[in-house]
């Protein structure tokens, strides 16, 4: 139940009090994820933590790129533009937030504003760079899988201690800079990062609630009875 309900309340947070998270926390939460399944249990991820002045120096080397034009540099093939109904949800997610935040369409000033947000990780006090094994990527994408299995435990391990998350991509957009502020060794390949911190419950954009398909629409069952 307590699984379920976990689940179910999870949402990506964007607002964060400025409290530490406390490193045992941090171990807890990454034991849990560790627990996620992977191909032949091979366990490619690896998780970089950072707070304080190292992840100050990512946000602005990320930022500060990102406003300079500088075309994102991903470890990892990129998503490119959605189209069609994958462009509908980003659209529809996008609106949700931004009319919990008050961004009016046209207030391009606004709308800048939170793009910058995001390239700062939602200042969040924690950001987890999750990255995996470049020997084991080169057998294909199968490491891909198993980096998303253990990311989604580990934001609900943090959701179930009260800690929210979000997953992103903004904040690593600009890989090169947090490849060297963490260290990150070369043969590991950045996948992405989880920005991490206890919720700011007066932020807005912390209420919204994303849509799913139904299982109607995803599913289908072959071989059951009508
Ligand atoms: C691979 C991945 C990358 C993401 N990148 C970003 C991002 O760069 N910025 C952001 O605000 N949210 C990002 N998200 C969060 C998604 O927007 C969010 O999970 C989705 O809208 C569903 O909302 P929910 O997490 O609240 O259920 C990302 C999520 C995933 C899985």
């Amino acid at each position: 139940m307590e699984l379920e309900q976990a689940m179910m309340g999870r949402r990506s947070i964007r607002g964060y009090k400025s409290d530490p998270v406390p490193r045992e926390l941090l171990e807890e939460i990454i034991a849990l994820a560790g627990r996620a399944p992977s191909s032949m249990n091979t366990q490619p991820w690896h998780f970089h933590v950072l707070t304080g002045e190292p992840l100050e120096r990512v946000r602005q080397g990320n930022s500060e790129k990102m406003l300079a034009g500088v075309p994102p540099q991903r470890e990892i093939s990129d998503h490119g533009s959605y189209e069609g109904v994958h462009r509908e949800r980003q659209v529809e997610i996008a609106k949700q937030l931004f009319a919990a935040m008050g961004i009016a369409r046209e207030d391009k000033e606004m709308r800048q504003d939170w793009v910058m947000r995001g390239f700062r990780q939602f200042d969040a006090p924690v950001s987890i760079v999750v990255t995996f094994d470049k020997s084991a990527g080169m057998h294909g994408t199968i490491a891909h899988f198993d980096l998303g299995a253990v990311t989604h435990g580990l934001v609900l391990a943090a959701w179930n201690r009260g800690l929210g998350t979000v997953i992103n991509g903004q904040g690593i957009m600009q890989s090169p800079v947090v490849r060297e502020v963490a260290q990150i060794p070369d043969d590991q390949v950045i996948m992405t990062c989880v920005a991490l911190g206890w919720p700011n419950e007066d932020f807005p954009a912390n209420t919204v609630q994303s849509t799913r398909r139904p299982v109607a629409e995803t599913t289908r069952f072959i071989g059951f009875p009508e």
